[in-house]
């Protein structure tokens, strides 16, 4: 799974205003590239992930995700592409409140009318130490517990495109190195293209390449410079 952007452009209407966030932004990732994603807060990190995943409109440019340019998908197009093909880790969760942790991650392969077994769903929530928690609600779980259940759901499905917006944010070091070395394990073993977005200069590290996100476009940053 390739993904190629290129003269991306967002920007967001306030009242009359307009607020430029993306400006003809390019990147292009190969099949089982993984690469990171920094930049200050509000630089328009998680709008650039939203606008991959199709779940916001961009106002220019195009994004293909292995050959298939997702501005001429129509809405139900785009939900079906999505479910088949792309995995997301927001910063915030969206974890469904009145379901089970268990539910909350079959619930994707429910909607693609994907068999599983149980024992797999426990498996991966066992993964992330979640065994426990398999009956419990999100609001009946830790913040960063709601954290390990929202990536082993963008991963569930296998999705051959991964999006993660800073999935060790609300872990506290030792826990966010452990589920972090998981999700290094699991894209690597499944080779999955995937952008990670973090704060995190030590995970960036561990992934192919690193962008800036700067005035409104990526800048790829040169390996040297995240050793000072
Ligand atoms: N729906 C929206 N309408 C208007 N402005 C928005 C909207 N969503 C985001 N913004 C603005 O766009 C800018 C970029 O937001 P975004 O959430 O993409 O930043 P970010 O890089 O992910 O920041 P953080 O590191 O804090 O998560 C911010 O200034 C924000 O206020
Ligand atoms: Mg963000």
């Amino acid at each position: 799974m390739s993904l190629k952007i290129t003269g991306l452009t967002k920007s967001y209407k306030q009242g009359t205003e307009s607020l430029s966030i993306l400006r003809n932004l390019e990147l292009e990732v190969g099949t089982s590239q993984v690469v990171a994603v920094v930049g200050a807060s509000g630089s328009g990190k998680s709008t650039f992930l939203s606008l991959v995943a199709g779940l916001d409109r961009f106002d220019k440019g195009d994004i293909v995700i292995n050959q298939t340019s997702i501005k001429n998908l129509s809405r139900a197009q785009m939900t079906q592409f999505r479910g088949e093909n792309i995995g997301f880790v927001f910063q915030q969760f969206h974890l469904i409140s009145h379901l089970t942790a268990f539910e909350n991650l079959s619930l994707p392969l429910e909607i693609l009318n994907r068999k599983y077994k149980d024992a797999d769903i426990m498996q991966r929530l066992e993964q992330v130490g979640l065994g426990p928690r398999a009956d419990h609600k999100p609001t009946e779980m830790s913040g960063g517990e709601c954290q390990r259940l929202a990536l082993a759901r963008g991963l569930v499905t296998q999705p051959s495109l991964l999006l993660a917006d800073e999935p060790s944010g609300n872990l506290d070091s030792e826990t966010g190195q452990k589920v972090m070395n998981l999700f290094f394990d699991q894209v690597r073993k499944t080779k999955t293209t995937t952008v990670l977005v973090t704060h995190d200069l030590e995970l960036a590290k561990r992934c192919d390449e690193v962008f800036v996100l700067k005035d409104g476009s990526l800048h790829l940053q040169p390996r040297k410079y995240l050793d000072l």
